[in-house]
């Protein structure tokens, strides 16, 4: 039985560190944890110029700095950063972010269907309209991540939230691809049997990939509703059926290319996640390493986690795999306090044993 586990230092593909005292409370989970993060842009207002993002990326930089968690703690952390796939959006700020004008080079473009999720109200309602700037992306090599959920129907109606991914996948998805060829693209936060289905057939190192959050491998919607709603694992694309969660589960530990992690850690304020119309979003940047590592385990696959959290991410945003290293130790624990901002506003993590299913235990633990 292995019980000891040392891997390149993770790569979170997909992490949202919003700003101010939330941003200054959160980041050093991700920064201890993970060696580089793709860093989402859904802020208010959103990231979608260039100098937005050198502003952010100043701002993370400039709370790690300050850190108490941090203490003692050596840190090369590298925030990589996103724009939005706004309508102010241009093909020029496209091409001045690819050279890293100003010395920062952004990594990716992030779409949100107008509507979806957080923050998503500057999304295209159709992201084929963004022509231009799509081309522009194709030319120079910027990856498009997709948040991949079909929304509203044609008539500005609301679609089942179930089978927002479905039909992504059977309408946009092929029609994306098609129409620009050489795009590179990532489906975030697989979490569909159609979604794995068609990542299996398409998926393609440096074309066409997918990343993975630990929520879609944790839980079901069994467990989303048991004994009453469970608001901490409210997000989008929603948790789905247990045979959704087995194929996520399936294709996360083959040791594919093109499939990695990538966490959407999404926090939100206590008083939000836990209002009658709970935000989407799970904020699990303290123990997301350690969940992935434990349903590896659970899986029969801990020999493919290191390709799956620390090199597959890297090698397709064209950065080197961390020369650091960590280790995970099989031993039980319980999360059991929330983050708590320098504002005083809490923030839960998932599998904590307050607002958990119930009295969940973590089967592996980073070795201090
Ligand atoms: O659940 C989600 N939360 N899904 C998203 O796409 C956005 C995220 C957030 O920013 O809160
Ligand atoms: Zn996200």
């Amino acid at each position: 039985m292995t019980d000891t586990i040392t891997i390149k230092k993770p790569f979170d593909a997909h992490v949202h560190l919003r700003r101010g005292a939330m941003l200054r409370a959160v980041t050093p989970y991700t920064a201890t944890r993970f060696d580089k993060a793709i860093v989402m842009p859904n802020t208010d207002p959103p990231i979608d110029t260039l100098d937005a993002a050198i502003e952010y990326k100043n701002e993370i930089l400039a709370a790690l700095q300050h850190s108490n968690v941090l203490q003692n703690v050596r840190t090369l952390f590298e925030p990589l950063m996103t724009m939005y796939l706004t309508k102010g959006l241009t093909p020029q700020e496209i091409e001045r972010a690819a050279i890293g004008a100003e010395g920062t080079k952004i990594y990716a473009v992030k779409s949100y269907p107008y509507g979806a999720t957080t923050n998503s109200q500057w999304g295209y309602r159709d992201i084929l309209e963004a022509k231009d700037v799509l081309k522009e992306m194709e030319r120079v090599g910027m990856p498009l991540l997709l948040h991949g959920e079909v929304h509203l129907n044609e008539h500005g109606e609301e679609e089942d939230p179930y089978d927002g991914e479905r039909l992504f996948i059977a309408d946009v998805l092929p029609r994306l691809l098609e129409t620009y060829p050489k795009l590179k693209v990532s489906l975030e936060h697989m979490s569909s049997a159609q979604a794995v289905d068609f990542i299996e057939k398409n998926g393609k190192e440096g074309r066409l990939v997918a990343t993975v959050t630990p929520t879609h491998l944790m839980y079901d919607r069994r467990q989303a509703f048991s004994g009453g709603y469970r608001t901490l694992i409210h997000m989008k694309p929603l948790v789905k059926t247990s045979d959704d969660r087995e194929r996520v589960r399936d294709i996360a530990t083959k040791g594919l290319p093109f499939v990695f992690a990538g966490t959407d850690s999404a926090p939100h304020p206590e008083s939000k996640k836990f209002s009658s119309c709970c935000v989407f979003g799970v904020f699990n940047s303290p123990v997301a390493l350690e969940l992935y590592t434990q349903i590896f385990d659970e899986l029969g696959a801990l020999d493919k986690l290191e390709s799956f959290v620390s090199v597959n991410g890297p090698r397709f945003y064209g950065v080197e795999p961390s020369a650091e290293t960590i280790t995970l130790v099989k031993k039980d624990w319980q999360t059991t306090e929330p983050v708590v901002t320098d504002e005083g506003v809490k923030v839960w993590p998932i599998c904590n044993t307050v607002h958990g299913l119930g009295n969940e235990t973590i089967h592996w633990q980073i070795k201090g």
